[in-house]
């Protein structure tokens, strides 16, 4: 076996990139090589503004001492332990703080190592939880068109991305869907929550209607839906679907992955819009994105009813051997007390004003037909290139790297969730090297 070390033009193939155009990247390679605070190093020595916390999840920006300080410290300290039938205290204390900062009610957690696996934990809670209660009839997952949750089969399954899916067989059964919530007729250009869509919510009493509630678990929806493009509900849509799933004894899941930790300037976008979910999904910002890890809240009612039987035996046959593991949890605490110490939870309310302005400068720009704000999340929505979707927004990803602003694009969509210390000269430069790549991108 060899062990080279040198890196050669062909090395690149031993890895099959995820979500990745594999054959165009390994063909003109875009390397990271360092990071700190707002900006990446490329492998070329050039300084990329990070225009999207990495992939929506390094809140506090990169590379921050108290973070690496936790992580050194404790991978020196106690590596790894047990996660079944053991424990070690940095997890406990990491779950009292996640729930202290939690919405009212959300008094448990549940250690995961990824948003999918958040999703999927979530998921077999509600199953486990009606049939713990005696109401096993109640398997049906409700999702939604255009949502994200991850890529395990839980995940794809209440997602609503048809690339996703389509290639993976049957996925769950049992699972149904609402209708998303984009109006680009009726709501273009609108700042923060659109106007136009609350009654789309009655869509459940549509899917009641026809499967009985009796047959439903729990719907799953993302607050605001980040990766399909920057969806947020219209206003009053996610109260809307609050009453109906209590009407009918349906739990309500957030997908918190994205919108959790300050990403719409309150702790979780269950504070912003005033909805508490009975479960809730994070990962990405729990630990800053630096080390693998996901929770789940959970509310007390649903978790004590687990808590039947004999005391010796498991309550719930789920975990995996990473669930609380000592360096994630160290990161986590670590990363809690930065943005407290900082302010970061809120600071996408203070900067969302100045961010909302300068995103819709964009407005008159080539190709632009959308631009959605909220929080310190954006999207610019460009008109794709007939008969060649995607190809227009993926050009401009690559001029905006080239000009040293990384984007995400996702469709014809160019979805913006900066670190959330960015200041505001930075976020000019972002809307400034936008604005020169829609003038020269055909
Ligand atoms: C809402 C939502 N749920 C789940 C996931 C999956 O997270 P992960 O990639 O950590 O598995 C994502 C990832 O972007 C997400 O945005």
């Amino acid at each position: 076996m060899s062990n080279r070390l040198s890196v050669k033009p062909n090395d690149l193939s031993a890895f099959w990139m995820p979500f990745t155009a594999n054959r165009q990247f390994k063909q003109a390679p875009r390397m990271l090589v360092a990071a700190k605070d707002m900006h990446y190093t490329a492998d070329d020595g050039r300084r990329i503004l990070d225009g999207t916390a990495g992939l929506w999840c390094v809140n506090a920006g990169h590379c921050r001492p108290r973070i690496t300080e936790a992580i050194q410290h404790q991978a020196a300290e106690l590596d790894y332990a047990p996660a079944f039938q053991m424990g070690h205290p940095i997890v406990f204390e990491f779950a009292n703080r996640l729930v202290d900062m939690a919405p009212e009610g959300m008094d448990h957690v549940f250690f995961t190592n990824s948003g999918s696996e958040s999703v999927d934990t979530a998921l077999k809670i509600a199953l486990a939880y009606h049939r713990a209660k005696g109401d096993g009839s109640r398997f049906r997952l409700i999702g939604r068109e255009r949502g994200y949750h991850g890529v395990n089969f839980g995940g794809i399954s209440v997602g609503g991305i048809v690339s996703n899916r389509k290639m993976f067989g049957t996925l769950l059964t049992g699972v149904d869907h609402l209708a998303h919530t984009h109006l680009p007729a009726k709501n273009a250009f609108t700042r923060g929550e659109p106007a136009h869509g609350a009654d789309l919510a009655d869509e459940l009493e549509r899917i009641v209607t026809l499967h009985d509630a009796s047959t439903i678990a729990a719907v799953i929806v993302e607050p605001v839906a980040g990766s399909t493009g920057v969806l947020i509900p219209p206003k009053g849509y996610l109260k809307r679907l609050r009453e109906i799933c209590d009407k009918h004894g349906i739990l309500l899941i957030f997908d918190e992955v994205i919108t959790g930790f300050g990403r719409l300037g309150t702790p979780f976008a269950a504070d912003y819009f005033d909805v508490v979910p009975d479960i809730m999904t994070t990962a990405k910002g729990v630990t800053n994105g630096v080390i693998p890890m996901g929770a789940v809240f959970v509310k007390k009612e649903i978790h004590d009813a687990f808590m039947a039987g004999p005391e010796h035996l498991i309550e719930f046959f789920h975990g995996y051997t990473y669930s609380g593991n000592p360096i994630a949890s160290a990161a986590g605490i670590a990363t809690l007390e930065t943005y407290k110490e900082e302010g970061l939870l809120t600071r996408g309310a203070e900067l969302g004003p100045y961010w909302e302005d300068a995103l819709h400068s964009l407005k008159d720009a080539p190709h632009v037909i959308d631009i959605r704000n909220i929080g310190l999340v954006g999207a610019v929505e460009l008109e794709a290139i007939p008969g060649q979707p995607t190809k227009r927004a993926f050009s401009a990803f690559l001029k905006a790297f080239e000009k040293g602003v990384l984007i995400r694009t996702t469709g014809d969509i160019i979805a913006l969730s900066p670190p959330l210390i960015i200041e505001k000269g930075q976020i000019d430069e972002i809307v400034d090297c936008l604005r020169g790549v829609l003038n020269e991108i055909e």
